[in-house]
């Protein structure tokens, strides 16, 4: 030790990455299983102490899951990407609000700043999120109670964009300043899973970009990611990406497909508890004849049917109504370049969050109807 970190080669971690997403299928499935049904005691008692323990029980479970998924992600290197031109300013936009709801409890302010040209990069929206969201979320827990952070979009030296995250915490002591970028590297106890850091960097160089931490100079930290500008090639994103859609009618009809009993019934449960009208199937055939008679507003389902490809089912359904949005909740990751991927609306990680599912559907359905009526979501244009 005390040398430089050790970087894996790219063969090695992509059959890591494949191995951890085998093993993290069944824990997964058990985990959502596991997050559910504590959101249903939660919804179905008033004892405090009852309350004290599913909340608990949720926290692990959402512990548990980030781990999961952050090592998969993190892995996840050697893999082909998808990329669609990202707006800079919308990706911060979005940020900000995801970060101020964490800073909200401490008095922390979340502000906004252009210094820079509107700017297009190439990449995975939901990635690159993530990554400002935990560089942002770190700049609150590094702040005092009452203190700003500031997420601004700004231009680089070389003609690509920048976006920082500066927060008015202690900073990082020097002795720290390559450890902090470690797996599992965490002054958080509990509290941190410590794979923040190590997977903004891992996202960022995948996108060919560069993530430092910086002192800030008057006290604190400055967080900077630096990335390359699209090309003309990089085509547009398919579905517009804001989730900040709210008070939309519930009585939408969603259809469950999963073949894992706990799983499907814990799903049934947990939507039934948030409004919506639901309809379950435990294999492709059954999943076809509701689909036919029922015409659901949504559809979740797995990507492993038992004997049943899911995708294959989901081409399925897709054929009977092409406009259909489809939520595919999985362990697994989606096959890349199977062509009814790129028609599913949605792609969630098993364990999936309640809250997260919940929010999706909502979404897809109000978009739905917003379709329906000839009216399209709005969204912001790239210049
Ligand atoms: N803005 C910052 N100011 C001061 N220290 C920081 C800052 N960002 C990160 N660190 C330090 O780097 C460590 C590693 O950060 P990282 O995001 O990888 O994990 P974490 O925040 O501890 O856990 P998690 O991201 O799961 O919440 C932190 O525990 C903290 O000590
Ligand atoms: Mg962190």
């Amino acid at each position: 030790m005390g040398d430089a970190p050790e970087r894996p080669s790219t063969r090695v971690l992509a059959s890591l990455g494949q191995r951890a997403g085998e093993v993290a299928h069944d824990f997964d499935n058990s985990l959502t299983a596991i997050a559910a049904h504590a959101t249903l005691i939660r919804g179905a008692t008033d004892d405090p102490e009852v309350l004290e323990h599913a909340r608990a029980i949720l926290r692990a479970a959402r512990t548990a899951s980030q781990v999961v998924e952050r090592v998969r992600a993190m892995l996840r290197g050697g893999e082909k990407h998808e990329r669609v031109q990202v707006d800079v300013e919308a990706l911060a936009d979005e940020a900000r609000v995801a970060v101020a709801a964490r800073g909200d409890k401490r008095g922390v302010t979340v502000v906004r700043r252009r210094e820079g040209h509107a700017a297009t990069v190439a990449g995975d929206p939901a990635e690159l999120l993530q990554v400002v969201v935990n560089l942002g979320n770190n700049a609150v827990d590094a702040s005092p109670d009452g203190a700003e952070v500031a997420i601004v979009t700004a231009d680089t030296l070389d003609g690509g964009a920048a976006i920082v995250v500066e927060d008015r915490g202690a900073g990082v002591p020097d002795e720290l300043r390559e450890r902090v970028f470690e797996p599992f590297f965490t002054t958080k106890g509990s509290h941190g899973t410590g794979l923040g850091l190590a997977l903004c960097r891992a996202i960022v160089e995948r996108h060919g970009g560069a993530l430092a931490l910086d002192p800030r100079r008057g006290g604190g930290t400055v967080a900077r990611v630096a990335l390359p500008l699209a090309g003309d090639d990089v085509p547009a994103p398919r579905h517009a990406t804001s989730v900040a859609i709210r008070g939309v009618g519930l009585d939408a009809r969603v259809l469950v497909v999963d073949d894992d009993d706990g799983t499907r019934e814990a799903l049934r449960v947990l939507l039934e508890a948030a409004g919506f009208d639901v309809t379950i199937a435990a294999d492709g055939t059954s999943a076809v004849t509701s689909f036919a008679t029922r015409r659901p507003d949504v559809v979740v389902s797995d990507l492993e049917l038992g004997e049943d490809d899911g995708g294959a089912v989901i081409s399925q359904l897709l054929a009977i109504d092409r406009a259909v949005p489809v939520v595919l909740a999985s362990g697994k990751d989606a096959p890349v370049g199977a062509p009814w991927v790129a028609r599913v609306s949605a792609i969630l990680r098993k364990p999936v969050s309640p809250v997260e599912l919940v929010a999706t559907i909502r979404r897809l359905a109000a978009q739905r109807r917003g379709a329906m009526a000839g009216a399209d979501t709005p969204r912001r244009e790239s210049p």
